[in-house]
């Protein structure tokens, strides 16, 4: 038997031998595409190369594309499990050619690939093409010798293929595979075609048209090959089975099902195990390609089809989560093609357990109130919209989870009873808001997000993404355009820029629509929790409301914001292991240029300590290990350790970001809810550096740090300093501290010195510097009246001691005046101090110093002033005092 894998490798190995590059399928998440949800065809990640708008190095290529179809347009999640062919995930083998072959090329590949390598019979084979396309009617007749009863003319648009509304698109030719008589139906174009007898597996499109949004058709610069084969519908043909369940790949999930449940794969519960099977592969890959459970757009689609699953399992009859248990079954059947299937399996069983784990109880609850309010209904009853809404709101039920339980007693749900009860709800949060005083500013986002919804934001994962313009804002009111010049509010469907909030502040970058219209975003703005404003101004042509764009962040804002938040995390992790558990994150700021962090602790961080917690962070910057993100309930991830901010209020999910290698076995290092962007290893960072520590308020530290180049620059300017420094004192930089220290040592003692010879000049008397006239005599009186300079108010008592030893008998008045300040102290010998006192004097002095008071013994008093400038007018008033 050919197994599922084998199919896939013969196909990509037959082109491979024919010229064809073997590409790896593209994420599920389109990059290149605003207006679908997941990639659906092979040519979804060529579309730019079709149009000529992209080169690649090679003009031929094959994949096997990994495809969703859940959610949007296509969707076939509720037919899944009930039939033989419907999947939310499947592969698509193609091959494709960028203006290389056409036609006859991709006839004869696709004959002698099935007739030859597949060996498929030839009279069980027969295909379709566009009525007017007489050359492919040629070409099978001529290449497969297909009768004219075989090769069946399509009027239809069955037959004209194209991607969506607008690109790449042409006539195309589909190869229908016989079942037998065995089955009923009919062959394509007949009354009876949509019987399962005549199976389509290979669609081969003839690209030659771009069609454009206003209606016209132009030719693609070179004709095209597209084609797509379900790689599930060939295996099931070689596999001799009718049902795309039976082959091996699927089957073996289906077994594995039945396996972890201990029922029969065949057995009642068999609609439920191809449920299982189905959505494992679905939700598995997200997960895989980064899409976590979530209750908005892609998010939301990926939570429907693992609560769908869940229920079927519930239904099955287990208590435990199951689901993750099937993962590593899908893992041996699929790793070896998808590597990032094995690369994610940790992630994506831990995702499915928490779901399913949070999930059960509401499952339980909500069931019941189902029965309850079905009780005796009969087929063809109607739910009441109001329940189902109260199923989604309070148990989590998914509208087509509510429908899928139901659909076995054939009961329906009133559709618009639950969509106004979802109003009604809108509308309740509305006027609780508009109580808050600020609703007349904010009610245009009110308006847009319950028309549009919350933008998705795909900047964990990218940097640029297209999306169209949902909404622009100009002088505070909605418009339907703008142009040069405008200063605009951009919203968008989708969008990699990241609304600033949790401390990150926005991002900056581009927008650029498909219709040449730029806008340069200086800042973006989170709304309501849910909008993505960006803010900015149209600098080339006029942006519309539905225009296509391209959403591009700045990436070297956006590394320096992930870098600095990332660095939060660890500094937050670091201080509370080394100054206490009491140490919690008070608010923070994370920008481009730096990061603020203030914590809960009681005193300053000492500069040891700041020393140990940097190099800590730097110890886990060069560990360089993974940052992960998981999305759980907070409840779920408090349990598991993680910090969360006391006060904030979080949603019903919340994003855990996890990194570090663990110390004990527990968890990483750090662990911490959080929304922000964040780097992949902890080596993006690059370097860590505080600047400085302070008080915010009483018992709340900031410490204030940077990162990567702006660490390094900081650095660099630090050791220019102490190069500058070397270089002035004609040293290396190693001798710099002792040779300051040496400088310091020589000038205390120059100080010293100084002081002294000061002193010695101003107690000199009659021989001193000052001259004879050192002592004056008034009255019978000695004065000796000093100002003085730069000497401490301390020292002048011994001077004033000093120079009264020396005078026998007389008066001492010393002002010295020191920066903006004077001192002055008064000294009499013994024998005066009946006559006069050194506190009346010091005070008269004081006066025209500019200060007040003063005071002493009668022989010795001492005040000060605040205007050195009049030390003589203080001694002249003193003089005249004892002049009488
Ligand atoms: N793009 C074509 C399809 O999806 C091959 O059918």
């Amino acid at each position: 038997m050919q197994t599922v894998n084998d199919i896939r490798t013969t196909f990509l190995e037959f082109f491979r031998k024919n010229g064809h590059e073997v590409v790896s399928s593209s994420p599920l998440v389109p990059r290149n595409d605003p207006t679908l949800m997941f990639t659906n065809a092979g040519m979804v990640q060529f579309k730019n190369v079709f149009t000529g708008q992209e080169q690649r190095d090679y003009t031929r290529a094959t994949t096997s594309q990994k495809c969703v179809r859940a959610g949007g347009k296509h969707n076939d999640l509720e037919n899944v499990g009930h039939t033989a062919r419907h999947h939310t995930f499947f592969e698509m083998l193609g091959n494709f050619s960028f203006g290389d072959y056409f036609k006859e090329n991709a006839i004869e590949f696709a004959w002698n690939l099935i007739t030859k390598e597949y060996g498929l019979p030839k009279d069980k084979l027969l295909v379709t093409v566009y009525h007017t396309d007489d050359e492919a009617h040629g070409l099978w007749k001529k290449i497969a010798g297909l009768s004219d009863d075989r090769i069946i003319r399509i009027p239809t648009s069955d037959n004209f293929w194209s991607m969506g509304d607008t690109g790449p698109c042409g006539p195309c030719s589909e190869i229908f595979f016989d079942h037998g008589d065995h089955i009923w139906g009919g062959p394509p174009g007949s009354a009876d075609e949509d019987g399962d007898r005549f199976i389509e597996i290979w669609n081969l499109v003839f690209m030659q048209y771009e069609q454009m949004a206003n209606g016209d058709r132009v030719d693609l610069p070179k004709p095209s090959i597209d084609t797509g084969m379900g790689l599930e519908r060939i295996a099931a043909v070689l596999q001799g089975k009718h049902d795309n369940y039976d082959i091996d790949l699927m089957r073996a999930l289906v077994e594995a099902s039945a396996d972890a449940t201990n029922t029969d794969p065949d057995g009642p519960h068999n609609v439920s195990h191809r449920v299982v099977a189905d959505h494992l592969r679905s939700t598995s890959f997200l997960i895989a390609d980064g899409v976590l459970p979530s209750n908005a757009g892609r998010g939301n689609v990926l939570r429907r089809i693992m609560r769908r699953a869940m229920r079927h399992l519930h239904m099955v009859g287990t208590q435990d989560p199951v689901m993750y248990k099937l993962v590593p079954a899908l893992v041996r059947k699929m790793g070896g093609a998808f590597p990032e299937l094995v690369r994610a399996q940790a992630l994506i069983e831990e995702t499915l357990k928490l779901e399913e784990q949070g999930f059960k109880t509401m499952l339980d609850r909500g069931l019941k109130m189902l029965d309850d309010a079905t009780d005796g209904m009969g087929e063809g009853a109607t739910l009441s919209g109001d329940v189902a809404f109260k199923l989604y709101d309070t148990y989590g039920f998914p509208l087509d989870l509510t429908a899928d339980a139901l659909k076995a007693r054939k009961i329906g749900i009133d559709e618009d009873g639950f969509s106004s009860a979802m109003e009604e709800q809108k509308a309740k949060a509305r006027a609780a808001w508009s109580g808050s005083g600020e609703a007349a500013t904010e009610e245009v986002w009110f308006d847009i997000n319950d028309r549009d919804g919350a933008t998705e934001f795909l900047g964990y994962e990218t940097e640029t993404a297209e999306g169209v313009v949902t909404a622009l804002i100009k002088d505070g009111a909605e418009v339907k355009s703008a142009s040069k010049g405008d200063e605009v509010a951009v919203l968008a469907n989708q969008t990699t820029f990241f609304g600033e909030s949790g401390g990150q502040q926005g991002d900056a970058g581009v927008i650029k629509t498909e219709k040449g219209a730029v806008i340069e975003i200086t800042d973006t703005q989170k709304k309501l929790g849910a909008l993505h404003v960006h803010l900015g101004k149209v600098v080339e042509g006029n942006v519309a409301v539905g225009d296509a764009a391209e959403f591009r962040v700045d990436h070297t804002r956006r590394s320096s914001l992930r870098a600095n938040h990332s660095a939060t995390h660890l500094l937050h992790a670091v201080m509370r292991k080394h100054l206490g558990g009491h140490v919690t994150q008070k608010g923070s700021l994370v920008a481009q240029d730096r990061l603020r962090f203030d914590v809960s602790h009681p005193k300053a961080v000492t500069a040891e300590e700041a020393a140990l917690i940097e190099a800590d962070v730097n110890r886990l910057i060069r560990e360089n290990s993974e940052v992960t993100t998981r999305l759980m309930t907070p409840d779920e991830a408090i349990e598991l350790g993680a910090m969360a901010l006391f006060g904030e209020k979080y949603g019903d999910e919340v994003r855990v970001v996890s990194m570090g290698l663990p110390e004990s076995n527990e968890h990483a290092y750090s662990l911490e809810l959080c929304g922000g962007t964040h780097v992949k290893r902890t080596g993006d960072i690059g370097m860590f550096k505080i600047v400085s520590e302070g008080a915010v308020s009483s018992g709340v530290r900031r410490i204030e740090a940077l990162t990567g180049a702006d660490a390094a620059k900081y650095m660099a300017a630090r050791e220019n300093v102490l190069a500058t420094v070397a270089a002035d004192l004609k040293a290396v930089a190693e001798d710099v501290p002792a040779r300051v220290k040496a400088l310091q040592e020589e000038r205390r003692r120059l100080e010293r010195e100084v002081s002294d010879l000061r002193k010695k000049l101003a107690t000199a008397g009659s021989g001193g510097a000052s001259g004879g006239d050192a002592f004056k005599e008034i009255n019978g009186v000695k004065l000796a009246l000093r100002s003085l300079d730069g000497i401490p108010a301390k020292e002048l008592k011994g001077m004033v001691d000093e120079l009264r030893d020396q005078m026998g008998s007389g008066i001492v008045a010393l002002v010295s005046g020191d920066g903006g300040k004077a001192s002055i102290v008064v000294g009499l010998t013994e024998d005066l101090t009946a006559k006069f006192s050194a506190v009346d004097l010091v005070r008269i002095g004081v006066e025209k110093l500019g200060g007040k008071g003063g005071g002493g013994r009668p022989d010795m008093a001492q005040g000060g002033g605040s205007d050195p400038s009049q030390a003589d007018a203080a001694l002249a008033a003193i003089e005249a005092h004892v002049a009488g």
